[in-house]
C-alpha cells in the first residue's frame, strides 16, 4: 500500500493556506478536509503524512480526526446517511426512521453496505432540532423526515 499524498491541487491549496497561518497546526482542520475530499476518510497513512506537514504528532492529528464526527476514520460509501439520535430527534421518530433505512439497506448502523453505495451512521445533534427528526446524505440536510420521505431519498439513489 502506497503512503498518501496529497494531489498536485492540494499541494498548491495547502501552500497557500500555509501564508495565511503563522502556526502550522492551526491547519489541521483545513488539511483534514483536504484528505477527505481527496480519499473519502482519513486513513493512517493521511494522519502520518499531515502530521509530518505539520510539524507535530500523528497522535495530535488523530486526536483532533477523532473529535469530530464529520471526519470519517474509515471507508465510507457513495452515500453518507447520518442520522440524528439526539433528544428531539429521537422524540420525533428517529429510531423507527433509523430502523427503517436498516431495513431497506440491509445494515445496522455504522456499517457499509457491501457495494459501498451507502453507509449508516448515527449522529449526535445535527443543529437542526426544529425540523426533527432529521439527518445529512452527504452534505446535504434531509429534515422532517417520515418513512415515505425516507423512501423516496432511497428510491431516488438507487
Ligand atoms: S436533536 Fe436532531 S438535529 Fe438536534
Amino acid at each position: 500500500m502506497s503512503a498518501f499524498v496529497f494531489t498536485p491541487e492540494n499541494e498548491e491549496k495547502f501552500a497557500a493556506l500555509l501564508q495565511r497561518y503563522p502556526q502550522k497546526s492551526s491547519l489541521t482542520l483545513p488539511s483534514l478536509w483536504m484528505v477527505q475530499y481527496q480519499e473519502g476518510f482519513i486513513s493512517e497513512d493521511a494522519i502520518v503524512f499531515l502530521a509530518k506537514k505539520l510539524e507535530t504528532t500523528p497522535m495530535n492529528i488523530y486526536s483532533v480526526a477523532s473529535f469530530y464526527t464529520m471526519f470519517n476514520l474509515k471507508p465510507v460509501g457513495k452515500y453518507h446517511i447520518q442520522i440524528c439520535k439526539t433528544l428531539s430527534c429521537m422524540l420525533r421518530g428517529s429510531q423507527e426512521i433509523k430502523k427503517h433505512i436498516e431495513n431497506r439497506l440491509g445494515i445496522k448502523a455504522g456499517e457499509n453496505t457491501k457495494d459501498m453505495k451507502f453507509t449508516l451512521t448515527e449522529v449526535e445533534c445535527l443543529g437542526s432540532c426544529g425540523s426533527a427528526p432529521c439527518m445529512s446524505l452527504n452534505e446535504a440536510y434531509k429534515e422532517n423526515l417520515t418513512i415515505e420521505k425516507i423512501d423516496a431519498i432511497l428510491d431516488s439513489l438507487a
